[in-house]
């Protein structure tokens, strides 16, 4: 039981807390999965980008998967060794590429034929060989929310196969380039096992045609994507997961690479705010808390669903309301017709779910600083990132007042 009351007290609100012990669970639990072979978890840190939280996963021994040059370092910083180290991403600079290549990290994940040459030029001019794998789009359905679908032709990430095929005949001729690695990631929030397993099939069929042709890889990296319960969803298990997956790599030896993140952070995660004032409109009740869309935007952006507890001692009826923060966009809500009783100046409204993509697409719409962080361990509760300041936000633009 998180004793919300007193943390929220001791750390004011908003504020976002992680139980890092959770997330503890779950990454042994689908690390274990896949025991049957060699196995790197790499942790997809745009899910929850907290130092804090990366270096929890990297004390067990996991990964990292970065999209941008920025998450690269964090993963440095928090302790990921860079043979451990994979960047995706359809957009690298030059400048991104050129730190990637120097940092000497497991691998770059190319995006696009364009990208390879930018990669193989910028590795020549170093004087190194940079490790490649290439993104797959095997033009699969995941079956989730249009927004998190990746796999598909329509959506901008990875390459068709035939041109992936190119992409290895060309980087395995090139003197600076060293393809190790295949990589698919058909979507996030996956609740359906036939598109993991199809698409899983396909890239394990390039390996084999590449085979022929005597390129030989080491690492098969089928993406994050693992759904978890945000309402009554029914979810693949991990065992089913890794089955499905380990069952298209017959004859082949291939140290599997899996990159979740909201599978390990999400349901660790609590996002606790305060009430200010309910009101009526018309008909409509609307609960206004301290919390806003700036702090936690997936409600606003996917109409994504997120459980919603009251603490307080209300004992009245429950009614049908809307939960909104102080941001000046109607798109500001946390839930929709949501059954709550009455509320009191104070009591807490606490968001579930929300240790995955909740504090990382934060901003600071309408001058609104961050929320602090903290992590609980064993039942102790520690500040991982410290409230935003209105100097904070101010710090780069004061000195150019005229
Ligand atoms: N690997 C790659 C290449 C990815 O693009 C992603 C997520 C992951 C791994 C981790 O996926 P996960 O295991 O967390 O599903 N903001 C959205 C989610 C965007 C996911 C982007 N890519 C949301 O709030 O639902």
């Amino acid at each position: 039981m998180i004793k919300f009351k007193e943390l929220a007290t001791q750390f004011k609100t908003p504020l976002y807390i992680y139980n890092l012990d959770y997330m503890t669970t779950q990454y042994t639990e689908l690390k274990d999965a896949f025991k049957a072979r060699k196995s790197i978890l790499c942790y997809a840190v745009k899910a929850n980008s907290n130092l804090s939280v990366i270096k929890h996963f990297a004390k067990m021994g996991s990964g990292a998967d970065c999209v941008s040059i920025g998450e690269v370092r964090r993963a440095f910083l928090a302790g990921i060794p860079a043979y451990k180290i994979i960047f995706s991403g359809v957009g690298k600079s030059d400048d991104e590429i050129r730190e990637a290549i120097e940092s000497d990290i497991l691998y770059i994940n190319v995006e696009s034929e364009a990208e390879l040459g930018r990669v193989e030029m910028i590795a020549k001019e170093l004087n190194k060989v940079s490790r490649i794998s290439v993104r797959v789009n095997p033009n699969i359905d995941p079956k989730t929310h249009p927004y998190i679908s990746t796999g598909l032709h329509d959506n901008k990430f990875g390459v068709d196969l035939s041109s992936a095929k190119r992409m290895y005949i060309k980087a395995n001729n090139s003197d600076n380039l060293d393809p190790v690695g295949i990589h698919f990631h058909i979507g996030s929030q996956l609740t359906e096992l036939k598109p993991i397993y199809e698409s899983a099939e396909i890239v394990a069929d390039l390996v084999r045609s590449l085979q022929n042709i005597k390129i030989e890889l080491k690492f098969f990296d089928v993406g994050g994507g693992l759904g978890i319960k945000y309402d009554n969803e029914t979810l693949i298990s991990t065992y089913d997961y890794a089955q499905a997956i380990l069952s298209t790599l017959k004859g082949l030896d291939l140290t599997v690479i899996c990159e979740p993140g909201r599978f390990l952070t999400a349901n660790a995660g609590y996002f606790v705010s305060k009430v200010l004032y309910e009101k009526q409109n018309g008909k409509k009740k609307f609960v206004v808390i301290d919390g806003a869309m700036n702090d936690l935007l997936r409600p606003a952006l996917y109409s994504a669903f997120h459980k919603i507890e009251a603490i307080t001692d209300s004992k009245t009826e429950t009614t049908l309301v809307d939960i909104v923060g102080p941001v000046c966009e109607s798109g500001d809500f946390f839930a929709k017709d949501y059954p709550l009783p009455d509320l009191a100046h104070n009591d807490l409204i606490v968001v579930h779910s929300a240790g995955a993509y909740g504090f990382g697409m934060g901003s600071n719409y309408n001058t609104r600083g961050r929320s602090a962080e903290i992590a609980l361990e064993g039942g102790k509760a520690r500040l991982i990132r410290k409230r935003e300041t209105f100097d904070d936000l101010i710090a780069l633009e004061k000195d150019f007042l005229d």
